[in-house]
């Protein structure tokens, strides 16, 4: 299999059903569904919901019945990026190669679309669609409000935002990265081990890997911002030293990043050995996070 084909197919999988998600209903658009619409489609990596896919099919969930719930788990990224860029937060006009929502319509509509699209989020859960069991429903909405909330990716936000003012050390920055970029992986680790009622030692090992891999997603983006081009990421680069963000790129410098970033891709790798050939999608998956340039 080859892993780029592998990760465009499901990518246009996903957004043909956000597509759908997000359908207006009969009668004239408002702007907030085009603004939530503009949020979502037509661009991004889609790499959290391709996770949430895999991790899946590591225990036979066919993707057609984990679709759903990757796509509630992109609204919720894709609410977190949309927050991310107002001015009061990373005040960045430029997202996925277009002008970012709060400039493309206003900061107010921004605010709602946000809303909205988590709050989608939570509606796609429940519904019978996502999955016939609602059990199964439940510990999925569950999950995704811990990892998005105030002990989640809100909290590793807050972090961020006070880390501007106050210096954080190793520990501190990494355990920011660990809320605020690895909640969300995660949930869509956890979300395929749900849909696959795996056992608890195999969801155990799944997390040692999504832990890892979300470390690593997020010292990527910090290398990229350091080192990357802006045209092929489609937002700015040179930002986080600029506005004072703490990351370990500033704490470790590039090379010392590039390093622990090996590491943990390694410790990523390591947590999935016991699955074999099953999960080689999964490590491949964090090898493409450490190399890639978008
Ligand atoms: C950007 O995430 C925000 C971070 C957590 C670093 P992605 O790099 O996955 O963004 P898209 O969805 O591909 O645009
Ligand atoms: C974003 O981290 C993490 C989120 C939860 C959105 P960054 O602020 O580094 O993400 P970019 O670089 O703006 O995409
Ligand atoms: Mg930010
Ligand atoms: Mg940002
Ligand atoms: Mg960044």
């Amino acid at each position: 299999m080859n892993f780029a084909k592998e990760l465009e197919r499901v990518a246009l999988i996903v957004e043909r059903r956000l597509e759908t998600l997000l359908a207006s209903s009969a009668g004239t658009p408002t702007s907030l569904d085009e603004a939530m619409r503009y949020a979502v489609l037509g661009g991004g990596k889609r790499i959290r919901p391709f996770l949430l896919i895999e991790s899946g099919r590591l225990f036979d969930v066919d993707e057609r019945h984990s679709l759903d719930a990757a796509c509630a788990l992109e609204c919720v990224h894709c609410y977190s990026l949309v927050h991310d860029d107002l001015p009061a937060m990373d005040d960045d006009d430029v997202r996925r190669g277009r002008p970012a929502l709060h400039i493309a319509y206003d900061e107010a509509t921004a605010i709602l679309a946000g809303d909205a699209l988590l709050t989608l989020a939570f509606e796609i859960l429940s519904s019978p669609a996502t999955h016939e069991d609602p059990g199964i429903r439940a510990e999925l909405v569950f999950n995704l409000a811990k990892s998005a909330g105030w002990r989640g990716m809100a909290l590793g936000q807050a972090i961020d935002l006070d880390a501007e003012r106050q210096d954080l050390h190793e520990e501190g920055v990494a355990r920011m990265q660990a809320l605020k970029t690895g909640a969300l992986f995660c949930f869509a680790c956890e979300a395929g081990a749900i849909l696959g009622r795996a056992k608890a030692s195999d969801r155990e090992k799944l997390r040692a890997y999504a832990m890892a891999l979300g470390q690593a997603f997020q010292l990527a983006d910090d290398l990229l911002d350091a080192q990357g081009d802006a045209e092929a990421i489609g937002k700015a680069v040179a930002k986080d030293a600029d506005q004072g963000k703490a990351t370990l790129v500033g704490l470790l410098g590039v090379e010392g990043a590039k390093a622990r970033l090996a590491a943990l891709v390694a410790e990523a790798e390591n947590a999935l050995a016991p699955f074999g050939p099953k999960a080689s999608t999964l490590i491949e998956t964090a090898r493409f996070i450490a190399e890639r340039r978008i």
